[in-house]
């Protein structure tokens, strides 16, 4: 369900009115349903310089069953054959020169892109060049796709995934997440894989199967969504939320076949409490969503120690406390365990009000970059999701001028959906994305707020 501007500017009056005006049309995004296919369209597969990634990844395609084009066949495709993704691999790159065929391949490609069609970039880390030209052809990709990005229209969207040398086997998941509905609302995102021990097979309706979950703050809005999309993939989840919003906790674990399970989780005894649930009723964990925040707004000059310090324990320490109790117990946490933790925009781009909030969103960025190695070790990770205008009953409140112009201040013109947000934690939650760790993924359609 789209937001009720999209639905009206869509709508035959709406097309007209919005025209007439000038005002933004922003589209209806192709989002995930299960059964749907990869893509509604073909994928044409080009590179740039010396590409080591086209053949494995037109495979991962095939296996998906899109049907793969060479950029000499799109060339001659007709209208009716508009591409449904444009994959350009750009690996090898030895300096700026090469750029120009990346300009090449894309310019025609994307003329042919359909509506929600998506454009991927894989490029080598510009970290790992052997001098300052490989680095800037590297680093190049950077503002070529953020720009791409931007001048797509119709709900396409553009991302770059950087894939180091030995990282290969990493990208089938995010390669699939990218081109899928499941990363409706993730624009001008640029994602580092890491080598990892990939397991392969993965079911893609049902890739959580067997796997139980943990999400704090399911009682309503994103974390609810979040509780019904790991479901649909497969998990048991164990919805957690503070004994205030027990009915609406027990409603949301009801409707998902899951557990309800009463906790504050900035309680000193949270953690241990948790771990014995787990242990006891499910024999361990092997997802754990962060999901609980709290705002208490005002500026830094008026902020009582109240609001700092209740931000801070449900946002930041709440989940270093528990993460670290699920690491110093032996065995609870699966060795192939996913944590995902919540951010958010404002602590990256931070916000006025939200000095609190947005010190300890940012806080949570610093912590999953920090122990991803020890995660890694583990064949875990630990990342983190970055929301940024997320349509919920808290926006609905918020005065229509703000609403909108927040709402509208993204590449995509319009808010996000929690199932946005859901979807990209549910796919972090999956076994084949073992290659994506410290990473913090924005959900914001290209906000450009922080860009
Ligand atoms: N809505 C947005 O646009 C947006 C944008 C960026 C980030 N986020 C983040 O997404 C997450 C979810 O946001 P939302 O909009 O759904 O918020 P919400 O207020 O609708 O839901 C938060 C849930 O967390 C629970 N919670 C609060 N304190 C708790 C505690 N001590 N123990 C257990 N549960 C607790 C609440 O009871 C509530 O059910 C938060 O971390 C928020 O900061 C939201």
């Amino acid at each position: 369900m789209a937001d009720w501007y999209t639905t009206f500017a869509n709508s035959g009056f709406g097309t007209t009115l919005t025209k007439q005006l000038g005002l933004p049309r922003p589209a209806v995004l192709r989002r995930y349903e299960p059964g749907q296919p990869l893509l509604p369209g073909p994928v044409v597969v080009g590179s740039a310089g010396k590409g080591r990634l086209r053949d494995a990844v037109t495979a991962v395609l095939r296996d998906a069953g899109v049907t793969v084009q060479s950029p000499a066949t799109a060339d001659g495709a007709t209208d009716g054959e508009r591409l449904g993704a444009v994959v350009l691999d750009a690996t090898g790159l030895a300096g700026p020169g090469d750029l120009a065929s990346a300009h090449d391949f894309l310019a025609p490609a994307i003329k042919r892109l359909r509506p929600s069609g998506r454009v991927l970039v894989l490029a080598d880390p510009p970290s790992d060049a052997d001098s300052p030209a490989q680095a800037a052809a590297r680093q190049a990709v950077d503002g070529l796709v953020r720009s791409i990005a931007k001048e797509l229209r119709g709900g396409a969207t553009a991302n770059a995934v950087f894939v180091p040398e030995g990282a290969e086997a990493s990208l089938a998941g995010p390669l699939r997440f990218f081109l899928s509905g499941r990363s409706a609302y993730v624009d001008g995102q640029l994602l580092t894989l890491s080598p990892a021990d990939v397991p392969t097979g993965e079911d893609d309706d049902r890739p959580l199967a067997g796997k139980v979950a943990v999400v704090t703050g399911a009682a309503r809005g994103i974390g609810a969504s979040i509780a019904r999309v790991l479901a649909r993939d497969g998990a048991h989840v164990v919805a957690v939320d503070i004994p205030a919003a027990g009915e609406s906790l027990a409603a949301v674990a009801n409707e998902i076949g899951g557990t309800a399970f009463q906790l504050d989780i900035t309680a000193p005894d949270a953690a241990s409490r948790l771990i014995e649930h787990l242990r006891e009723r499910h024999g361990g964990v092997d997802v754990v969503v962060h999901n609980a925040g709290i705002t208490r707004d005002k500026l830094l000059v008026n902020m009582d120690a109240a609001r700092w310090n209740s931000v801070m324990a449900v946002n930041l320490q709440a989940q270093l406390d528990i993460t670290q109790a699920l690491l110093d117990d032996a065995d609870v946490l699966k060795p192939d365990a996913r944590i995902v933790c919540v951010s958010s925009q404002s602590g990256i781009a931070g916000n006025r009000g939200q000095t609190n909030y947005a010190a300890s969103k940012a806080g949570v960025i610093g912590m999953v970059r920090a122990w991803a190695p020890e995660f890694a070790a583990r064949n875990a990770t630990i990342n983190a999701v970055a929301p940024g205008f997320i349509v919920t009953e808290m926006t609905a409140k918020m005065p229509v001028g703000t609403r909108e112009i927040g709402s509208r201040i993204n590449s995509l013109q319009q808010g996000g959906l929690p199932v946005d947000v859901a979807e990209t934690i549910a796919w972090l939650s999956q076994p084949g994305s073992a290659g994506v760790n410290g990473q913090t993924v924005r959900v914001c359609g290209q906000s450009m707020l922080g860009a």
